[in-house]
């Protein structure tokens, strides 16, 4: 089994009863494979790193960066995975979140790119349905949401390279006229 087929499994597995997880995982992975191949990065580093980006959310959104990078280590060691490379992954999985990486001296290629496929999950309709709906659950008020929203819209231009938006435009665009229309009540 190759290493690929080993994280894929252990993600399916963690990811079992997750349906929106897994929606986004594969989401992240596809559109960071695609981005990869364009912009030259190791593709093998990227695609473990895509998985395993969102794997621990046991202590919550604020600390799962560290925590998945801390767990892809321990997984990868455990499976053989030479040390120089787990260190190019955990910095990658390290990279895609936005807050975290505008403090990293030297974000790699591949960091960059995971960055750009995660946010760019966050700039189509199903990310903005997800939002959506997580806050009426939360039961914030409707101006709120169209906050939110306009924010998660402004990561259009943080994105790390014209190619990724290139590659969101489209769904960009329509997620645009949906929460302008939102305005319109
Ligand atoms: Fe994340
Ligand atoms: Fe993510």
């Amino acid at each position: 089994m190759t290493i690929i087929s080993k994280v894929n499994k252990f993600v399916k597995s963690k990811y079992d009863n997750d349906e929106y997880n897994w929606i986004h995982n594969e989401f992240v992975t596809k559109h960071a494979l695609k981005l990869g191949k364009l912009l030259e990065a190791d593709l093998e580093i990227l695609e473990i790193a895509a998985r395993l980006h969102d794997i621990d959310f046991s202590r919550g959104k604020k600390f799962h960066t560290e925590d998945s990078a801390k767990l892809a280590e321990k997984f990868l060691k455990k499976e053989g995975y030479p040390s120089k490379k787990i260190e190019q992954v955990k910095l990658a999985i390290m990279c895609h979140t936005h807050s975290i990486i505008k403090t990293i001296k030297r974000p790699s290629l591949e960091g960059k790119i995971l960055h750009d496929a995660d946010k760019m999950w966050l700039l189509t309709p199903a990310g903005i349905a997800r939002a959506i709906a997580h806050r009426y659950k939360e039961n914030t008020s409707y101006e709120f949401i169209i906050k939110t929203l306009n924010k998660l819209l402004n990561f259009f231009s943080e994105l790390q390279f014209d190619t990724s938006r290139k590659m969101i435009k489209k769904d960009y665009e329509l997620c645009r006229k949906f929460v302008e229309g939102l305005k319109d009540v």
